[in-house]
């Protein structure tokens, strides 16, 4: 596979230099695709203060654990360079989003960095983001080998069928994508390819998301609700799982959005394999047990509203007022992965693999 990184026709996050500055003071802004808005609307959010950027990644303007690292990580230098006190700008951003351990790691790299100027923390977050584009392609090549060497998965008379839940591509992580990497890169290598997209309630990130990026690349897919799941597979539709993760602990738990649970619940009943796909970063050694996992919950009008704003009687899916538990994330056991881990560093199918590979990498140490 050629090293060099693919281009991408869209950034989520990226830094953009104001034009003409020589500073030690860096006078860029942090720009974010407004992922609220797709797949109808393509509008850049621009900010120069990182309270805006934390409401960003709480609204999920961006989103992805690692796009909200690289946006948060950016969103520090905004702070450091207005003058905010580190430590308040650092948990401010930190308590945007729980769940996803991404956020924490990159913000941690440049509040530990000490008292430094604000350009070299810029460099430190542009660094940050290279190294997860660099790991994401190699995950998906990791990924992609390990599917087509997978004998359960050797289809030559129809295409290979893979089910993929929410959206982990180039809007989720400012790079080439994890699971959604894999599957690019497997659609490279094997094109007889088919995604079986699940919509992924409530925010759609699936029929939203992933559609637009799978029809951007070119990679048939087709879109199913969450509830058919467990039809497709009972009836042979489906030949693998990839899914992305949120955190993945020492035991090999992982967190991702809410409805992975129940597909690893149904792919382990069926016999289909699946596969996680993150980066290291995503890898929290720290926490012991899955159960330890701090779940994001988020506001009722998510699941009873199409768009997520306030309900009314005309537009609310339930009567007004409806009790409602709108859990962001689940948590798949270690049990249930049945293909395994693929990170930047290979494909962990074993708990002490995966601890080998944090170890090596130094996330174990983080
Ligand atoms: O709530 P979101 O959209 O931020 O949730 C995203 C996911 O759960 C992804 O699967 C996960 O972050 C992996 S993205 C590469």
């Amino acid at each position: 596979m050629d090293s060099a990184l693919p281009p991408e026709p869209y950034w989520p996050v990226e830094w953009v230099e104001d034009a003409g500055r020589q500073s030690h003071v860096p006078r860029g802004q942090l720009r974010l695709l407004d992922q609220r808005q797709l797949p109808h609307r393509t509008v850049y959010e621009t900010y120069t203060d990182h309270a805006a950027v934390a409401q960003a990644i709480r609204d999920m303007v961006v989103r992805g654990a690692p796009a909200i690292g690289a946006a948060g990580a950016y969103g520090y230098v905004l702070g450091v360079r207005n003058g905010i006190p580190r430590e308040q700008v650092y948990v401010q951003l930190l308590q945007s989003r729980p769940t996803a351990v991404n956020l924490e790691w990159a913000l941690r790299q440049l509040h530990e960095a000490g008292n430094i100027a604000a350009d070299k923390l810029l460099h430190k977050a542009h660094a940050l983001l290279e190294r997860e584009r660099r790991h994401n392609w190699a995950m998906a090549e990791h990924g992609a080998q390990a599917i087509l060497g997978d004998a359960r998965l050797r289809v030559a008379d129809r295409p290979l069928r893979v089910l993929h839940h929410c959206n982990t591509g180039a809007l989720a992580t400012a790079g080439w994508g994890t699971a959604l990497g894999v599957v690019r890169r497997l659609h490279q290598l094997h094109p007889h390819l088919l995604v079986h997209v699940n919509e992924t309630r409530p925010r759609l990130q699936g029929a939203r998301l992933t559609c637009w990026e799978l029809g951007q690349w070119g990679i048939p897919h087709r879109l199913q609700v969450d509830g058919a799941v467990a039809h497709l597979m009972s009836t042979g539709q489906v030949d693998a799982v990839l899914v992305g993760a949120d955190r993945v602990t020492a035991d090999a738990s992982v967190a991702n959005k809410i409805g992975t649970l129940t597909v690893a619940v149904c792919a382990a009943h069926y016999g289909v394999p699946l596969y996680v796909c993150a980066p290291l970063s995503t890898v929290d050694v720290q926490t012991v047990r899955g159960a330890d996992i701090r779940i994001e919950e988020r506001d009722a009008a998510e699941v009873v509203n199409p768009h997520g704003s306030a309900p009314d009687s005309r537009s609310s899916f339930a009567p007004v007022g409806t009790p409602v538990y709108n859990p962001a994330f689940d948590v798949t056991p270690a049990a249930l992965i049945t293909g395994g881990i693929v990170t930047e560093c290979g494909v962990a199918r074993h708990l002490e693999r995966l601890h080998q590979n944090a170890e090596h990498s130094g996330m174990a140490e983080q």
